[in-house]
Protein backbone atom coordinates (compact mmCIF):
# COMPACT_ATOMS: atom_id res chain seq x y z
CA UNK A 1 0.00 0.00 0.00
CA UNK A 2 0.91 3.45 -0.99
CA UNK A 3 0.56 5.55 1.90
CA UNK A 4 0.95 9.59 1.92
CA UNK A 5 0.12 11.80 4.95
CA UNK A 6 -0.44 15.18 4.39
CA UNK A 7 -0.56 18.03 6.68
CA UNK A 8 -4.29 19.20 6.50
CA UNK A 9 -7.63 18.88 3.83
CA UNK A 10 -5.96 21.41 1.62
CA UNK A 11 -2.58 19.38 1.13
CA UNK A 12 -4.72 15.92 0.61
CA UNK A 13 -7.41 17.36 -2.01
CA UNK A 14 -4.02 18.88 -3.94
CA UNK A 15 -2.54 15.58 -4.21
CA UNK A 16 -5.47 13.50 -4.59
CA UNK A 17 -6.12 15.92 -7.39
CA UNK A 18 -2.58 15.84 -8.58
CA UNK A 19 -3.06 12.00 -9.25
CA UNK A 20 -6.71 11.69 -10.77
CA UNK A 21 -5.10 14.87 -13.40
CA UNK A 22 -2.59 12.50 -13.97
CA UNK A 23 -4.37 9.62 -14.81
CA UNK A 24 -6.43 11.64 -16.79
CA UNK A 25 -3.96 13.12 -19.14
CA UNK A 26 -1.92 9.52 -19.54
CA UNK A 27 -4.87 7.87 -20.50
CA UNK A 28 -7.40 10.26 -21.44
CA UNK A 29 -10.18 7.44 -21.77
CA UNK A 30 -9.49 6.31 -18.70
CA UNK A 31 -12.84 4.92 -16.19
CA UNK A 32 -12.59 6.82 -12.91
CA UNK A 33 -15.08 5.89 -9.83
CA UNK A 34 -16.55 8.24 -8.06
CA UNK A 35 -17.37 9.22 -4.64
CA UNK A 36 -19.47 11.33 -2.92
CA UNK A 37 -19.90 12.92 0.71
CA UNK A 38 -17.47 15.60 2.06
CA UNK A 39 -14.21 14.14 1.69
CA UNK A 40 -13.68 14.58 -2.41
CA UNK A 41 -15.15 17.79 -2.60
CA UNK A 42 -11.71 19.79 -2.15
CA UNK A 43 -10.80 17.34 -4.81
CA UNK A 44 -13.50 18.04 -7.14
CA UNK A 45 -12.58 21.66 -6.92
CA UNK A 46 -9.56 21.44 -8.01
CA UNK A 47 -10.65 19.20 -11.51
CA UNK A 48 -12.69 21.76 -12.23
CA UNK A 49 -10.38 24.60 -11.55
CA UNK A 50 -7.77 22.43 -13.59
CA UNK A 51 -10.65 21.84 -16.28
CA UNK A 52 -10.75 25.67 -16.45
CA UNK A 53 -7.74 26.93 -16.51
CA UNK A 54 -5.74 24.03 -17.80
CA UNK A 55 -7.82 22.75 -20.39
CA UNK A 56 -8.46 19.07 -18.31
CA UNK A 57 -10.70 17.24 -20.75
CA UNK A 58 -12.79 15.13 -19.11
CA UNK A 59 -14.56 14.24 -22.65
CA UNK A 60 -13.46 10.55 -22.78
CA UNK A 61 -13.69 9.91 -19.76
CA UNK A 62 -16.22 6.98 -18.59
CA UNK A 63 -17.20 6.93 -15.44
CA UNK A 64 -19.07 5.10 -12.41
CA UNK A 65 -20.43 6.51 -9.18
CA UNK A 66 -19.75 3.99 -6.04
CA UNK A 67 -23.77 4.17 -4.91
CA UNK A 68 -27.13 5.97 -4.60
CA UNK A 69 -29.98 5.77 -1.94
CA UNK A 70 -33.13 3.67 -3.22
CA UNK A 71 -36.09 5.99 -4.10
CA UNK A 72 -34.72 9.06 -4.93
CA UNK A 73 -34.97 10.38 -8.22
CA UNK A 74 -31.65 12.13 -9.73
CA UNK A 75 -33.41 15.39 -9.53
CA UNK A 76 -33.17 15.21 -5.44
CA UNK A 77 -30.72 17.49 -4.23
CA UNK A 78 -30.19 14.57 -1.69
CA UNK A 79 -29.42 12.24 -4.35
CA UNK A 80 -25.53 11.42 -5.02
CA UNK A 81 -26.31 12.16 -8.88
CA UNK A 82 -27.30 15.33 -7.73
CA UNK A 83 -24.28 16.07 -5.85
CA UNK A 84 -22.51 14.94 -8.63
CA UNK A 85 -23.49 17.01 -10.92
CA UNK A 86 -23.29 20.17 -8.66
CA UNK A 87 -20.18 19.04 -7.14
CA UNK A 88 -18.39 18.52 -10.81
CA UNK A 89 -20.15 17.13 -13.79
CA UNK A 90 -21.83 20.50 -14.17
CA UNK A 91 -18.57 22.29 -14.33
CA UNK A 92 -16.42 19.96 -16.53
CA UNK A 93 -16.84 18.54 -20.56
CA UNK A 94 -17.32 15.20 -19.38
CA UNK A 95 -19.85 13.13 -21.57
CA UNK A 96 -23.26 12.39 -20.14
CA UNK A 97 -23.49 9.45 -22.31
CA UNK A 98 -20.49 7.77 -20.53
CA UNK A 99 -21.59 8.65 -17.14
CA UNK A 100 -23.03 5.93 -15.11
CA UNK A 101 -25.10 6.33 -11.23
CA UNK A 102 -26.80 3.57 -9.58
CA UNK A 103 -30.55 4.42 -10.30
CA UNK A 104 -32.80 4.60 -7.06
CA UNK A 105 -35.91 4.47 -9.10
CA UNK A 106 -34.87 1.53 -11.02
CA UNK A 107 -37.77 -0.84 -11.61
CA UNK A 108 -36.11 -3.68 -11.36
CA UNK A 109 -33.20 -3.44 -8.78
CA UNK A 110 -31.46 -7.22 -9.32
CA UNK A 111 -31.56 -6.63 -12.89
CA UNK A 112 -30.25 -2.84 -12.93
CA UNK A 113 -27.51 -4.00 -10.23
CA UNK A 114 -26.58 -7.14 -12.70
CA UNK A 115 -26.78 -4.18 -15.52
CA UNK A 116 -23.79 -1.60 -13.85
CA UNK A 117 -21.73 -4.66 -13.12
CA UNK A 118 -21.91 -5.53 -16.99
CA UNK A 119 -20.86 -2.15 -17.53
CA UNK A 120 -18.07 -1.97 -15.50
CA UNK A 121 -17.22 -4.91 -17.39
CA UNK A 122 -17.71 -3.53 -20.76
CA UNK A 123 -15.87 -0.72 -20.20
CA UNK A 124 -12.64 -2.30 -19.38
CA UNK A 125 -12.87 -2.09 -15.44
CA UNK A 126 -11.90 0.54 -13.46
CA UNK A 127 -8.58 1.99 -13.99
CA UNK A 128 -9.04 4.39 -10.69
CA UNK A 129 -11.44 4.12 -8.45
CA UNK A 130 -12.03 7.56 -5.61
CA UNK A 131 -13.54 6.13 -2.27
CA UNK A 132 -14.22 7.56 1.12
CA UNK A 133 -14.27 6.12 3.95
CA UNK A 134 -17.01 5.74 7.09
CA UNK A 135 -15.95 6.43 11.04
CA UNK A 136 -16.81 2.60 10.92
CA UNK A 137 -14.73 1.58 8.49
CA UNK A 138 -17.09 0.97 5.40
CA UNK A 139 -16.98 1.83 1.93
CA UNK A 140 -19.12 3.20 -0.27
CA UNK A 141 -22.54 1.39 1.12
CA UNK A 142 -20.14 -1.92 2.63
CA UNK A 143 -21.58 -1.78 6.23
CA UNK A 144 -19.37 -3.71 9.17
CA UNK A 145 -20.58 -7.28 7.95
CA UNK A 146 -20.56 -6.71 4.07
CA UNK A 147 -19.66 -9.64 2.55
CA UNK A 148 -15.58 -8.98 1.16
CA UNK A 149 -16.94 -10.78 -2.18
CA UNK A 150 -20.23 -8.43 -2.59
CA UNK A 151 -21.01 -7.59 -5.89
CA UNK A 152 -23.39 -4.21 -6.65
CA UNK A 153 -26.46 -5.05 -4.86
CA UNK A 154 -29.34 -3.21 -2.70
CA UNK A 155 -28.23 -2.97 1.05
CA UNK A 156 -30.52 -1.87 4.17
CA UNK A 157 -29.16 1.59 5.57
CA UNK A 158 -28.48 1.07 9.15
CA UNK A 159 -30.44 2.59 11.35
CA UNK A 160 -27.71 4.80 12.29
CA UNK A 161 -27.64 6.63 9.27
CA UNK A 162 -31.54 6.49 8.45
CA UNK A 163 -31.39 9.02 11.39
CA UNK A 164 -28.28 10.39 10.77
CA UNK A 165 -29.62 11.71 7.11
CA UNK A 166 -33.27 12.34 8.54
CA UNK A 167 -32.18 16.37 9.09
CA UNK A 168 -31.42 16.45 5.24
CA UNK A 169 -35.13 15.45 4.49
CA UNK A 170 -38.40 18.08 4.30
CA UNK A 171 -40.25 15.16 4.12
CA UNK A 172 -39.24 12.30 6.55
CA UNK A 173 -41.24 9.86 4.22
CA UNK A 174 -38.52 10.40 1.96
CA UNK A 175 -35.41 9.24 4.32
CA UNK A 176 -34.01 6.81 2.09
CA UNK A 177 -33.61 3.42 4.27
CA UNK A 178 -31.82 0.77 1.20
CA UNK A 179 -28.92 1.92 -1.00
CA UNK A 180 -27.61 0.52 -4.14
CA UNK A 181 -23.71 0.46 -3.60
CA UNK A 182 -20.73 -1.07 -5.76
CA UNK A 183 -19.38 -4.42 -3.49
CA UNK A 184 -16.45 -4.90 -1.65
CA UNK A 185 -15.57 -7.42 -4.69
CA UNK A 186 -16.53 -4.79 -7.36
CA UNK A 187 -14.00 -1.84 -5.63
CA UNK A 188 -11.35 -4.53 -5.42
CA UNK A 189 -10.82 -4.99 -9.49
CA UNK A 190 -10.12 -1.59 -9.66
CA UNK A 191 -6.50 -1.01 -11.06
CA UNK A 192 -5.96 1.30 -8.66
CA UNK A 193 -7.99 2.55 -5.66
CA UNK A 194 -7.38 6.25 -4.32
CA UNK A 195 -8.96 6.44 -0.85
CA UNK A 196 -9.07 9.53 1.25
CA UNK A 197 -9.63 10.43 4.74
CA UNK A 198 -9.35 13.68 6.82
CA UNK A 199 -11.18 14.44 10.14
CA UNK A 200 -10.03 12.95 13.23
CA UNK A 201 -13.03 10.56 14.40
CA UNK A 202 -11.54 8.38 11.04
CA UNK A 203 -8.71 7.84 12.59
CA UNK A 204 -9.89 5.01 14.15
CA UNK A 205 -11.18 3.46 10.95
CA UNK A 206 -7.77 4.08 9.28
CA UNK A 207 -5.31 2.19 11.61
CA UNK A 208 -7.65 -0.41 11.58
CA UNK A 209 -7.40 -0.47 7.83
CA UNK A 210 -3.90 0.06 7.56
CA UNK A 211 -2.63 -1.84 10.47
CA UNK A 212 -5.82 -4.34 11.71
CA UNK A 213 -6.67 -7.86 10.93
CA UNK A 214 -8.70 -8.25 7.39
CA UNK A 215 -12.68 -8.43 8.28
CA UNK A 216 -15.71 -7.71 6.95
CA UNK A 217 -16.27 -5.83 10.13
CA UNK A 218 -14.04 -3.31 8.75
CA UNK A 219 -14.64 -3.38 4.95
CA UNK A 220 -11.78 -1.06 4.03
CA UNK A 221 -9.20 -3.32 6.05
CA UNK A 222 -9.53 -5.00 2.35
CA UNK A 223 -7.48 -2.33 0.98
CA UNK A 224 -4.47 -4.49 2.36
CA UNK A 225 -5.52 -7.45 -0.22
CA UNK A 226 -5.73 -4.84 -3.12
CA UNK A 227 -2.62 -4.77 -5.84
CA UNK A 228 -2.87 -1.07 -5.49
CA UNK A 229 -4.14 1.06 -2.78
CA UNK A 230 -3.11 4.49 -2.41
CA UNK A 231 -4.49 6.03 0.65
CA UNK A 232 -4.17 10.38 0.73
CA UNK A 233 -4.92 11.21 4.51
CA UNK A 234 -4.21 14.22 6.40
CA UNK A 235 -2.43 14.46 10.02
CA UNK A 236 -5.62 13.92 11.95
CA UNK A 237 -7.18 11.05 9.85
CA UNK A 238 -3.35 9.13 10.51
CA UNK A 239 -3.03 10.29 14.20
CA UNK A 240 -4.04 6.72 15.94
CA UNK A 241 -1.30 4.83 13.65
CA UNK A 242 1.40 2.94 15.28
CA UNK A 243 3.86 2.76 12.28
CA UNK A 244 3.69 5.91 10.83
CA UNK A 245 7.69 6.02 10.01
CA UNK A 246 6.85 3.44 7.41
CA UNK A 247 3.37 4.71 5.86
CA UNK A 248 5.04 8.51 5.72
CA UNK A 249 5.46 10.02 2.27
CA UNK A 250 9.11 10.43 3.09
CA UNK A 251 9.90 7.20 2.93
CA UNK A 252 7.86 6.40 -0.16
CA UNK A 253 10.07 7.44 -3.11
CA UNK A 254 7.43 8.97 -5.77
CA UNK A 255 5.50 6.54 -8.02
CA UNK A 256 6.64 3.21 -5.59
CA UNK A 257 3.76 0.75 -5.81
CA UNK A 258 3.99 -1.68 -2.51
C1 LIG B 1 -20.07 8.02 -0.76
C2 LIG B 1 -19.62 6.82 -0.07
C3 LIG B 1 -19.37 6.80 1.42
C4 LIG B 1 -18.47 7.94 1.89
C5 LIG B 1 -18.17 7.82 3.38
C6 LIG B 1 -17.43 9.04 3.89
O1 LIG B 1 -20.27 7.78 -2.14
O2 LIG B 1 -19.49 5.84 -0.71
O3 LIG B 1 -18.79 5.57 1.76
O4 LIG B 1 -17.29 7.93 1.16
O5 LIG B 1 -19.36 7.67 4.10
O6 LIG B 1 -18.27 10.15 3.80
P1 LIG B 1 -17.72 11.62 4.05
O7 LIG B 1 -16.73 11.92 2.97
O8 LIG B 1 -18.92 12.52 3.94
O9 LIG B 1 -17.09 11.62 5.41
Amino acid sequence: MLVEILDDYEAMSNRAAEVVIDQIRRKPDSTIGFATGSTPKGLYDRLIEAHKTRGLDFSKLTTFNLDEYVGLPPSHDQSYAHYMWTNLFDHVNVDPSKIHIPHGMADDIDEHCRWYERRIEEAGGIDLQILGIGANGHIAFNEPGSSLGSRTRIKTLTSKTVEDNARFFDDPEMVPEYALTMGVGTIMEAEEVLLLANVTNKAPAIQKTLEGPITAMVPASMMQLHRFAHLVIDETAASELEYTHHHGIAEVPDGQRS
